[in-house]
């Protein structure tokens, strides 16, 4: 519902959802948790903490550790995702499938990004747990890069996609996929040529934002360093066309990724950058700039559960645009350290009231 009042402009949407975010474990996992609990009602719960999520066990544990860290009063459902290695059990998948415990298995290819050391080298080591999870209707998750060498970074979603996964598709053609964080005009070409209903794709609040000039033009940014990492503007472009298209399959996944200013400080800096706190405000604000302000409720709160075959929450959240900017905390306070909130490069009007 949108409403246009002499001095404010206000959205009411379903309560949204984030289909790819990092909550980490132990103390940070209590540190962020709350800054995704406020506004989202559920969330993908990436695997890759240490050591990573892989049986139905482990994601059991860690939800239970999640739902313990949750403040009272918050409510959230986190959908746990299992880590896929080449040793992963088929018929555990398919047990954390159909007992609620998971619900998608996760595809990082070993070494892409933080934590993906135990990954995938051998892609058809994974068949035999695909075809399962095809075969019960269990989504694969994946983190789109080749890590090859001679592979450009800013080429790896591209060939990711050629060489990983169409062939994936091919082969297996009944399987759910999202292709997650895409980053590139190809991954969305790729999304929007299928016709099977099976791939969908998410987009960042912060690949909407940024592309590679704000990592590297002005300084070298790590608060704007993540994997994959921002590309061009004409892919930024690309992105924001796909948000606001009203595609069914093309949804919000924030990959909201905490690290402590140290470690994002170093001489080797982690990638990921934490968006939680601020992109529902930033979503608003994006959309209106687009002229797309109603196209925010199907981004948000109803094409991934559609996709995921949930249902949109009865709950409603509602933004408001202020006529200043909205104060929102410059980092985060975790027992390790400050964890700083993506800052956009200009001032957000919006918040959730
Ligand atoms: C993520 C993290 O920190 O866990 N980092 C990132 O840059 N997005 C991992 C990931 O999703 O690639
Ligand atoms: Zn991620």
């Amino acid at each position: 519902m949108l409403s246009r009042g002499v001095m404010t402009q206000s959205l009411t949407i379903p309560r949204p959802d984030d289909w790819h975010l990092h909550l980490r474990d132990g103390d940070m996992l209590r540190a962020v948790l709350p800054e995704t609990a406020r506004d989202f009602g559920r969330a993908i719960v990436m695997p890759n903490i240490s050591p990573p999520v892989r049986t139905g066990a482990d994601a059991a544990a860690y939800r239970d550790r999640i739902l313990a860290a949750l403040p009272e009063g918050m409510t959230f459902e986190p959908l746990m995702t299992l880590y896929l290695t080449e040793e992963t059990d088929p018929s555990d998948v398919a047990a954390a499938f159909e007992t609620g415990i998971a619900t998608a298995v996760k595809l990082y290819p070993a070494g892409a990004t933080t934590n993906s050391a135990y990954g995938v080298k051998d892609f058809t080591k994974i068949y035999p747990v695909l075809e399962k999870c095809a075969e019960i209707g269990m989504p694969l998750c994946v983190h789109g890069e080749v890590v090859d060498n001679d592979v450009d970074v800013f080429d790896r979603e591209a060939v990711f996609i050629d060489r990983v996964l169409d062939p994936i598709r091919q082969e297996i053609p009944d399987l759910k996929c999202v292709l997650e964080h895409m980053t590139t005009r190809d991954a969305v070409d790729y999304v929007n040529s299928s016709d099977d209903g099976l791939l969908a794709g998410t987009i960042t609040t912060h690949h909407l934002i940024i592309n590679r000039n704000d990592i590297l033009a002005k300084g070298l940014r790590a608060h704007n360093y993540c994997l994959p990492v921002a590309k061009r503007e004409e892919h930024r472009l690309a992105l924001r066309a796909a948000a606001i298209s009203g595609h069914p399959r093309i949804f919000l996944g924030t990959d909201s990724a905490p690290h402590t200013d140290a470690n994002k400080f170093q001489p080797c800096g982690c990638a990921g950058i934490f968006t939680a706190t601020v992109t529902m405000p930033l979503m608003a604000q994006i959309f209106e700039a687009e002229g797309a302000l109603d196209k925010l409720e199907n981004f948000a709160s109803r094409f991934g559960p559609a996709f995921y075959g949930k249902s949109v929450h009865e709950t409603t959240m509602t933004l408001e645009k202020q006529d200043v900017p909205v104060a929102f905390p410059k980092s985060i306070e975790a027992a390790e350290g400050p964890v700083t909130v993506f800052d956009p490069g200009y001032p957000i009007f919006w918040k959730v009231v």
